[in-house]
């Protein structure tokens, strides 16, 4: 392969049919002297040979007369057919190797020397060694210290195996000891403790599946004033001034150690306030009531406190079935939850986590989208963000999104947006995004040195439980 032609960014290179063996997304090096460019490719086209046309067109009259058999000993038919036949190979300069980058440099086009490189090679080459390496792909390890305190965005379009790489990054992220907590819409990371062939995999020790409402609830004497307070405001749309009267109720209740449900609500009929104060405290607490997620009592069994789920000492995968809850009872649970670890973080009663949100616009109030990105970073909560609606994710996030991931696209507009927001050209997107077989990822970001680099994600044999159930499904399984 030969460097043809360089116009911006954009880079042509020529190449005979049979040393075309590339796929999207690879990486090439042009070196010249020590220098190297490195180029991704993005695209392969016909080269416009002078007369090809002619030619083409004599090769199909003669096909059309006869089969001849040509005397040609010097094999000089087939140099020119693989001539007329080459490609050009569209590539982008994704990095120039020289220490000046302002100084005028090309490489020759007949000295320079064109290799592939190996994304294993090119990560080697830009990345650090990973001091904490968790396996992604065949010979891609990222470092799970460029996920932990960051953001990271996980798109693609339905069935692409978005939640697939969330499973492998999570139970990765375990294993290496981070807290990691699940918030699982679907139902879909409860069986990450098994292999498929029913096995215990290796984070079974560490996952720990609760079910909101079911084997977790809250005792309401356990809350504190702040949790209760971000629930009612956030979640419950309780007024500031009704918040004041309720929080003097429940700390005059806790200090009495008589803090349930039902006294809390004889307290807001019986004590005297305005009636619309009255009418929406008792709403309120009806409604809370109602969620079942929290109780009156403290359980004897597991789960009634979130800071021993994380111990300090190994990794924790702990995965909030929220399948089950209705929409509304899963903003009180997320409301809750994020409140309640802020509270465990800024207290230092456990060490930082890693919380993974698939469709997080569901459920997570808007204004949560920059305190995920601002403060609860610097608190300890850093966020895997996974979505099949790259615009559910505000631009915001995008510009300050450490890593994304992104599967198998079609749809222009959610190119457009991701173009508009990340530093990745929207020409590499379009080429590359829609042709991304399922499985198959183009990531960016701090874990592969901000280069965009396409590869298949492993299957670590995990349990995942991640197909659409069909009742058809299950019969053809059956049959
Ligand atoms: N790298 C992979 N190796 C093997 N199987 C995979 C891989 N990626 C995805 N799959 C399988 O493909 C199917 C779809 O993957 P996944 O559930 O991750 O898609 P998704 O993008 O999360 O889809 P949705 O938007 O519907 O949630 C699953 O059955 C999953 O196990
Ligand atoms: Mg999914």
């Amino acid at each position: 392969m030969k460097v043809f032609r360089k116009s911006g960014d954009r880079v042509e290179l020529l190449a005979l049919s049979w040393d075309a063996d590339l796929r999207l997304g690879d990486y090439l090096v042009v070196e010249e002297d020590g220098r190297r460019i490195l180029l991704q490719v993005i695209d392969v086209e016909y080269a416009d040979v002078p007369g090809l046309m002619e030619d083409i067109l004599r090769d199909l009259s003669s096909n059309a007369i006869e089969e001849v058999e040509r005397f040609d000993p010097l094999e000089v038919e087939s140099v020119i057919r693989s001539i007329r036949d080459s490609r050009v190979v569209v590539a982008k300069v994704r990095r120039i190797n020289d220490a000046d980058p302002s100084v005028l440099w090309l490489p020759s086009r007949y000295t320079s020397k064109v290799r592939k490189v190996e994304v294993a090679d090119l990560l080697r080459d830009v990345v650090p060694a990973p001091k904490v390496p968790v396996r992604l792909g065949e010979g891609v390890s990222v470092d799970v210290m460029n996920v932990e305190g960051s953001v990271t965005l996980i798109v693609g379009r339905k069935e692409s195996g978005k939640s697939h790489l969330a499973k492998v990054l999570a139970c990765g992220l375990a294993r290496a000891g981070c807290n990691v907590v699940v918030l699982d819409v679907n139902g879909e990371y409860v069986s990450l403790g098994r292999r498929r062939n029913g096995e215990r995999s290796e984070v079974s020790e560490l996952l720990k599946v609760l079910m909101p409402g079911l084997n977790y609830q809250v005792p309401l004497s356990t809350l504190s004033e702040e949790v209760l307070a971000d629930v009612m405001t956030y979640a419950l749309g309780l007024p500031q001034t009704s918040m004041r009267e309720l929080l003097k109720l429940f700390r005059d209740l806790r200090k009495r150690g008589a803090l349930t449900f039902t006294n809390l609500l004889r307290a807001v009929q019986s004590v005297p306030m305005n009636e619309s104060v009255r009418e929406a405290l008792a709403n309120r607490l009806l409604t809370l009531e109602s969620t079942g997620i929290f109780t009156d009592e403290r359980m004897d069994g597991e789960g009634d406190s979130l800071e021993t789920l994380f111990p300090p000492d190994r990794g924790a995968l702990v995965v909030f079935d929220i399948s089950r809850l209705g929409a509304f009872q899963r903003r009180v649970f997320v409301e809750f939850l994020l409140s309640r670890l802020k509270e465990l973080l800024l207290n230092d009663e456990i060490d930082p986590v890693v919380l993974f949100a698939e469709e997080a616009h569901l459920y997570l109030r808007e204004t949560y989208w920059e305190d995920v990105i601002t403060r609860m970073r610097h608190i300890g909560i850093s966020t895997v963000l996974i979505t099949n609606q790259p615009d559910s994710i505000p631009e915001l996030i995008y510009r300050q999104a450490d890593n994304v991931f992104i599967f198998n696209m079609r749809n222009g507009s959610d190119m457009d947006h991701l173009a508009r927001n990340l530093e990745i050209d929207s020409e590499t997107l379009r080429s590359i995004l829609p042709n991304l077989s399922p499985g198959m990822v183009l990531a960016w970001g701090k874990v592969v040195g901000r280069l965009p680099v396409v590869f298949k994600v492993i299957d670590p044999d995990l349990m995942t439980l991640g197909r659409t159930r069909t009742k058809l499904g299950r019969l053809v399984q059956q049959s």
